[in-house]
């Protein structure tokens, strides 16, 4: 699999996830086998203006390699110039979101209301295409309601304009994540263009990846919801692609895991800010484990790095 002149490894890719795919859990899920990590959603405009919050978001590191960066926004001058800021701060490939349906985000015209306006489209793709070198990518939704398939729309014009690769989630922006996602919509976008095509929406157990990638043809899978709480879902999908059963679960790994983003958060963020993020993302990690809850109301308190975990390694304990 290549997305322009960078070859993935394999065929799983992490999803954008904002408030989720910060450093620490890509470097995770990087290690579980995902052949392609993506950053959160970055604003362009406050990249452009030196947010240093939004700068922050672009911090990485060799080990995650190849990393995509996306950024959101509807202004081609304002996303041309952030894509040569994230170009320049060393990322690999640049995608475009025309996926967020979140009213702050679609009522600036950015996102999946970008779907709506296939001339915006166009001059902002031409716009960043001719601004940077590396990949650029696009990720979209059926289109934004089900007046038509504007995903084929868009997919024509991406061509067009260079892109180099295609994500699809089939729901549309108006249903936001309810229903189910249509893979029928996958299998016609990548009918339609010549540049790989990336299945996403739904694969909630390894098995739905095969199923995805027999049932679409896509190219490669894009993995959200279901790594938030199994990261290790890249290595079981990775089992099964090379035709070997998936391995049974690994509960001692998953403590591992659960230690390893703690001290990495502690490392990228600072021991506050990565303790209160562990207090919700910990939990994730022991879903369908006896005792969870009561690991989680234990977790929310934590306020420094040792207390979170010995908290971990008494809750393993338990377990074993
Ligand atoms: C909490 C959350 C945050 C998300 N953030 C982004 C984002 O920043 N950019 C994006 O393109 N999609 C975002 N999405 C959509 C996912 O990337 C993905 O398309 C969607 O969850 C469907 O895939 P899944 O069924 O594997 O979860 C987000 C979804 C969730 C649940």
């Amino acid at each position: 699999m290549k997305i322009g002149n960078i070859i993935l490894e394999g065929k799983t890719i992490m999803a954008p996830l904002a408030g989720i795919t910060n450093l620490p859990f890509r470097l995770i899920v990087k290690e579980e086998g995902c052949s392609l990590v993506c950053s959160e959603m970055i604003s362009s405009n406050g990249l452009v203006h030196k947010s240093a919050r939004t700068e922050r978001m672009l911090e990485s590191d060799l080990t995650e390699k190849p990393l995509s960066v996306q950024i959101f926004g509807n202004d081609p001058s304002i996303m041309s110039e952030a894509a040569v800021i994230i170009e320049n701060s060393g990322a690999d490939i640049i995608d475009i979101n025309f996926g967020c349906s979140v009213r702050k985000i679609v009522k600036t015209g950015s996102g999946a209301a970008l779907m709506k306006d296939n001339k915006k489209t166009e001059a902002l793709l031409l716009s960043i295409r001719k601004s940077i070198q590396i990949p650029l990518t696009i990720k979209i939704r059926t289109g934004w309601d089900n007046s038509g398939y504007q995903a084929l729309d868009i997919s024509n014009i991406a061509e067009a304009c260079g892109v180099d690769a295609i994500t699809v989630h089939p729901r549309t922006a108006v249903q936001g994540f309810s229903g189910k996602a249509d893979w029928n919509i996958i299998k016609a976008v990548k009918n339609h263009v010549s540049i790989p095509v990336i299945g996403n929406g739904d694969i909630n157990e390894p098995a739905d990846a095969l199923k995805m990638i027999g049932e679409t043809g896509c190219d490669a899978v894009m993995i959200g919801r279901a790594a938030i709480s199994n990261p290790t879902i890249f290595s079981d999908i990775n089992a099964l692609l090379d035709g070997r059963p998936v391995p049974e679960p690994d509960l001692a790994r998953r403590f591992d895991l659960m230690v390893r983003y703690l001290e990495d958060s502690v490392k990228y963020l600072g021991e506050e800010l990565a303790c209160k993020m562990m207090r919700s993302r910990l939990g994730w990690f022991v879903k369908g484990l006896p005792g969870c809850s009561h690991f989680r109301e234990a977790i929310k308190q934590i306020t420094d790095e040792e207390t979170a975990k010995k908290l971990i390694y008494d809750y393993k304990k338990k377990i074993f």
